[in-house]
């Protein structure tokens, strides 16, 4: 088959489709031949070689896809060859075919094209997993969203406002944060030329929000503690501004706040189906019912991966680029 091969660890243009070995699947697993796969930005940091691979999960990028079933171990019983799906994946999305654990595989929604529900799968399980499961909002709690117009992000207005949350978001332009507000964002907050902290406080009556998801992490923490309600949580995904922070942490003794990190890929196959489960009981209903819509910003075919990849580092981008085998 063809797949993305990252030639050295660099730039873009280190990106380009070889002919490999097709993946073998084990017996718990499920063959997926692939109609679309989703950039993450991890893919962006996996290529200049600073976020490897877990033990055991494919060598190629690719941590999401849609496509169909062409053949299923002996041990799976739920999934047929022939039946379109899209799929959780710890790597191996940017080839023609992938091998997947069944638990990590759900139907593609009612009403969603095979291509756009390659969009959905990595922002769901995140999004659910870490600001429901573990941060547990609940509706008519505040949730502020960094990086409102990113692929995480542009899911994550949706699915929470649709669980009855009022929703502030943070972007770097007018223009995302007009979609943002098109998505059904409440507060929206340009970051390049606003104090989040003093907006938020001023939109709440000086209290807070409830929850964060943030992506930029040590450049924000101290702002983050600051701009929580009591008994609020942060949640960071991600590390675009860097690791390493000083912080006061008065504030979370005398407000209760927790502050908790996660990230998917590492979790155990267990751990990834028991999200993927809760996924498709609680968002699937809702992309069904057309409340929570894909945001693809743009294709590329497989071969132009490097494209797609200069796109996603220029951050002009709003929701999720794919890419077509
Ligand atoms: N923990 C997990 O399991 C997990 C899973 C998936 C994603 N993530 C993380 O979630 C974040 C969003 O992922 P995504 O795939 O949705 O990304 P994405 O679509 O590329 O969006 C990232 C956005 O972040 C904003 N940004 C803020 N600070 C930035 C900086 N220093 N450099 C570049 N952009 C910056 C940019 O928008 P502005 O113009 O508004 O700045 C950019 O569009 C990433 O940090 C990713 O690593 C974590």
């Amino acid at each position: 088959m063809k797949a993305v091969v990252i030639t050295s660890p660099g730039g873009p243009e280190v990106l380009q489709v070889q002919e490999v070995e097709n993946p073998r699947i084990g017996d718990d697993e499920v063959l997926i031949k692939i109609g679309a796969t989703a950039l993450n930005r991890a893919d962006t940091l996996q290529r200049k070689g600073s976020y490897p691979p877990p033990e055991g999960a494919s060598p190629y990028l690719g941590l999401e896809c849609a496509g169909t079933v062409e053949s299923v171990g002996k041990n799976v019983t739920r999934w047929r060859v022939g039946d379109e799906v899209c799929a959780l994946l710890s790597g191996g999305g940017y080839a023609e075919k992938v091998a997947v654990p069944a638990g990590q595989v759900l139907p593609v929604p009612r009403g969603i094209s095979l291509i756009e529900a390659a969009s959905f799968p990595e922002v769901a399980c995140t999004v659910w997993s870490t600001v429901f499961m573990m941060s547990r909002l609940s509706a008519g709690e505040t949730l502020l969203i960094h990086g409102g117009s990113s692929g995480i992000g542009t899911f994550a207005i949706q699915i929470a406002k649709h669980q009855g949350a009022r929703v502030f978001v943070t972007a770097g332009s007018q223009e995302k944060l007009t979609f943002c507000k098109g998505l059904g964002a409440d507060v929206c907050i340009n970051y390049k030329t606003e104090d989040f902290v003093a907006r938020v406080k001023e939109e709440t009556g000086g209290k807070g929000v409830d929850v964060i998801l943030d992506n930029v992490g040590g450049p924000y923490f101290q702002r983050n503690l600051n701009s929580l309600n009591v008994n609020g949580r942060l949640f960071i995904i991600g590390f675009q501004g860097g690791t390493v922070t000083e912080a006061n942490l008065g504030c979370m003794l005398a407000r209760r706040l927790t502050v908790q990190a996660a990230g998917l890929r590492t979790r155990s196959p267990e751990n990834k189906a028991l999200i993927v489960s809760e996924v498709e009981k609680n968002v699937w209903p809702a992309i069904a019912a057309g409340k929570v819509k894909p945001v693809v910003y743009k294709s590329f075919p497989l071969y132009e991966a490097a494209e797609a990849h200069r796109l996603m580092e220029s951050s002009n981008h709003i929701g999720k680029i794919l890419l077509i085998p």
